[in-house]
């Protein structure tokens, strides 16, 4: 009986391993929720183009959320993930405020971070301060609502199914998704220091996995990696969650399907094209008819109960990372752009970036989604590494104005209030500016300083702080009528074992990254006793809870291209986040408490001032209703469509931003399955387009609903339908309509 003992050993590892499988080792939730938002009229957020507006929808933005407990008494934290430019002060005070009579003191800002993806294609007009909301002639209230009830609704969802899991780490380079679009800024780092890395951004991918113990399935992954969110460019009216959001729609469908005996296009027909042809010429456009709200929630392809699987992609340090990875060229030339500058013959306007699938850059977002979405999928697959260990939290709110900063020589320098300079107004090879400037002017004409000090001379203490930034807007010292630029910025650590979240309320440059994640790291390991080692990993989650623009490198902030010209504070910007996050690392490391979290950024809602009119009173010309056909399908000589066709229809249509149609949907491609019509696709798939366009003569509205064929698409008679809503007067009652095409076959 000598291996009795060694067998109950055994069975007790086993009966362990057992019970953590089961009960895993935190409770879990995820939530995701619609924040699509204004599909008409409203100013893109992102490249501030006065007339990037809203006119459609490529596919649907989403917030989508993850709660991490360590059991229900213990501490826990909320990550958001919104496709949505950046996080908005507003938005988190706002939310904090909800949460707060919701949930009491459960989620606060303490351990809610809300970040967001960096899409330049969703609706702005929701961020609180002036220079964030003058192309969107002010605060948008519909956008704001849209995504402060989606990041409501996705947490209770997250809230709600909370419950035991597993959670897996994993790693991994993601290629040819990102390059770096300031390389010239990035040279002027110490040789020495750039010798340490392979690349001028950074490739990894972290990804987290979240598998329910009861059922032993994944409910979801999120992870973080830095590309842009520009591969749609600044003339595209369509809301996109650009590469970042495709990535986390084909990573959803992705799982959805891998688990579903038949998925909706499996059901394939016995009949042949010329029978399929005849019954579709058997089906006519049905006319616009009345339709109630939930209709369009109805023929949603994917609805939303709360047990989707979640999968959202993160932004992290991308302040210098481009998308569009075939490099910058003169678009008269074809030549290369200039080094310094980013110009061609010193016109800023005609270099521009190139992404995979340039020209057409739908594709290129698909590209760089589907790149990302690759890695995601691997990792996801290979993740071994279990994460156990404490659930912690560290926020403070500080003053950016004026950060006294120790430097490693022990001089003492200062933050400054926040400034502009030229290399912000010549924008981007992502999106060039229109005033011309270039990226790197060392100096400002004669003319744009009279310009600005119309606005606002800077103060000389300004100019000296400032400096070798040339001052072009001081919104630090703007505050009229409401501030221009955020003076109080959070920032904050989350742990979730060995994993460590930065939450930065910006965009950092690859080094500004690199520098801040190793100070961190060090700081936490030379202040613990082995709690933190070198296994301690840590992200940054770019452009989270607020939003302050960029920070480059000391030495990067010498060129004054775009990023440097963007860093708000001041040369030393980054030293200070070094210092302060370096204090709370400190702090989470020895389980100190911070006291004092800091003055609170303001509340400026009631002081925003909004000059985007409401629409109303769309109409039609007599005889014709809302969702008649205006053009009805155009058939091929062949009578009907192949794989990779683009069939369309255009309707008699109402403004989108009558009803936001939140969780439904403006367009459907139906099949016809027997004598029922099933739902195939709809506005949240990357191969349907749902376009609104409005006759500039007779100012009636119209919904062109494009469908490219799949490849995957079955033998079948379709059509498009389109739903709407519209208000006769502003005191009328909402009225839903719909409309179908007439029916077309597909082989
Ligand atoms: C599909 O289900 C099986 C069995 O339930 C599970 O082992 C597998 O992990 C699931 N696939 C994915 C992608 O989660
Ligand atoms: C496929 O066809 C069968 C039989 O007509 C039906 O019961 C089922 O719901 C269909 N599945 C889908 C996804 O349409
Ligand atoms: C870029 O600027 C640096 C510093 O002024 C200069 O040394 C370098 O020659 C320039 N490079 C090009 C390609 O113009
Ligand atoms: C930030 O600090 C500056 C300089 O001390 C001060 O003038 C300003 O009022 C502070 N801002 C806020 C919002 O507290
Ligand atoms: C951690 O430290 C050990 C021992 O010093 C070393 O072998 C290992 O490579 C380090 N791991 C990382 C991720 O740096
Ligand atoms: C800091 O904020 C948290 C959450 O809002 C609050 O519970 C705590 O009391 C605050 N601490 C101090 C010292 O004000
Ligand atoms: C009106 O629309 C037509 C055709 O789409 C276009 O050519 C014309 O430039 C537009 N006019 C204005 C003032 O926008």
């Amino acid at each position: 009986m000598a291996q009795r003992p060694i067998i109950t050993v055994l069975g007790l590892v086993c009966f362990w391993s057992w019970m953590q499988s089961t009960y895993g080792e935190y409770l879990i939730g995820v939530g995701s929720y619609d924040m699509t938002g204004p599909a008409a009229d409203v100013n893109m957020m992102g490249y501030a183009n006065i007339e990037q507006n809203t006119a459609g929808i490529h596919f649907r933005l989403r917030a989508r959320t993850f709660i991490v407990a360590e059991n229900l008494q213990g501490p826990r934290f909320v990550f958001v993930n919104l496709d949505a430019g950046m996080a908005s002060q507003l938005l988190t005070i706002k939310l904090l405020e909800r949460l707060k009579s919701r949930f009491g003191n459960l989620y606060t800002e303490e351990n809610v971070a809300i970040s967001g993806i960096h899409t330049h294609a969703g609706p702005g007009g929701y961020l609180q301060y002036v220079v964030y909301s003058v192309t969107s002639l002010g605060f948008v209230t519909q956008s704001f609502d849209a995504i402060a009830n989606a990041v409501e609704q996705s947490i209770i969802q997250a809230h709600n199914n909370l419950k035991p899991g597993s959670i897996f780490i994993n790693t991994g380079d993601v290629k040819e998704a990102s390059i770096n679009r300031s390389p010239s800024a990035y040279l002027l780092n110490p040789a020495e220091e750039r010798s340490r890395y392979p690349s001028n951004v950074d490739t990894q991918m972290t990804l987290l996995k979240f598998v329910d113990s009861a059922s032993g399935k994944s409910k979801g992954s999120f992870s973080w990696f830095a590309t842009h969110g520009t591969s749609m460019s600044n003339n595209n009216k369509l809301i996109s969650g650009d590469n970042k959001g495709v990535a986390a729609r084909l990573f959803e469908d992705w799982f959805t399907s891998q688990n579903k005996s038949s998925s909706p296009n499996s059901n394939s027909t016995e009949l042949d094209i010329g029978e399929l042809v005849q019954i579709a010429q058997l089906i006519k456009a049905t006319g616009g008819k009345d339709c109630n709200e939930k209709s369009s929630q109805a023929s949603k392809v994917r609805k939303n109960d709360g047990s989707l699987f979640v999968g959202a992609f993160c932004q992290s340090n991308v302040g210098d990372v481009s998308p569009n990875v075939l490099g910058a060229f003169c678009i008269d030339s074809g030549k290369p752009c200039d080094f310094n500058h980013s110009s061609c013959n010193g016109n800023d306007l005609l270099c521009v970036g190139r992404g995979p699938g340039y020209p057409n850059e739908i594709l290129s977002t698909k590209i760089i989604g589907e790149r990302q979405f690759r890695s995601a999928v691997e990792l996801f697959g290979s993740a071994s590494e279990e994460l156990t260990g404490k659930i912690d939290y560290r926020h403070v709110y500080l003053n950016f104005t004026n950060i006294e900063v120790e430097l490693d020589n022990k001089k003492v320098v200062k933050t400054c209030p926040a400034a502009l300079g030229p290399g912000f107004a010549a924008g981007t090879t992502d999106g060039p500016g229109v005033f011309g400037f270039q990226q790197g002017d060392p100096e400002i004409s004669p003319f744009w300083k009279n310009v600005r000090d119309f606005l606002k001379e800077p103060s000389q203490y300004q100019v000296d702080c400032q400096n070798p930034k040339p001052v072009l807007l001081s919104s630090g010292e703007m505050f009229d009528p409401y501030p221009w630029a955020p003076a109080i910025l959070p920032i904050q650590i989350l742990r979730l074992g060995k994993l460590i979240i930065l939450s930065v309320p910006g965009e950092f440059t690859t080094m500004a990254g690199r520098r801040l994640r190793e100070a961190v790291k060090e700081t936490l390991i030379s202040n613990s006793n082995g709690e933190f080692n070198n296994e301690t990993h840590v992200v940054i989650a770019g452009l989270t809870n607020t939003y302050s623009q960029y920070i480059a490198t000391f030495e990067e902030y010498h060129q004054q291209r775009y990023e440097a010209a963007s860093t708000l504070y001041g040369p030393h910007t980054l030293s200070a986040y070094i210092q302060e996050f370096n204090k709370l690392a400190q702090a989470m490391a020895k389980g100190d408490k911070i006291y004092g979290n800091g003055t609170s950024p303001p509340d400026l809602l009631s002081v925003q001032k909004s000059f985007l009119l409401d629409p109303f009173g769309d109409t039609t010309p007599d005889g014709i209703k809302l969702g008649d056909i205006k053009e009805d399908i155009a058939f091929p000589g062949s009578g009907y469509f192949t794989k990779g066709d683009k069939p369309s229809a255009t309707f008699w249509s109402a403004n989108p931003r009558y009803d936001l149609l939140t969780e439904g949907t403006y367009a459907v491609v139906e099949r016809l399955q027997g004598e029922r019509w099933i739902s195939v696709q709809d506005d949240d798939d990357l191969s349907l387009f749902f376009r609104w366009k409005v006759d500039n003569t007779s100012f009636h509205g119209f919904a062109a609903i494009e469908w490219e064929i799949p490849t995957d698409a079955i033998s079948g008679v379709y059509r498009l339908k389109h739903f709407g809503a519209s208000k006769k007067t502003i005191v009328s009652p909402i009225n839903y309509f719909t409309g179908a095409s007439s029916a077309f076959a597909v082989q």
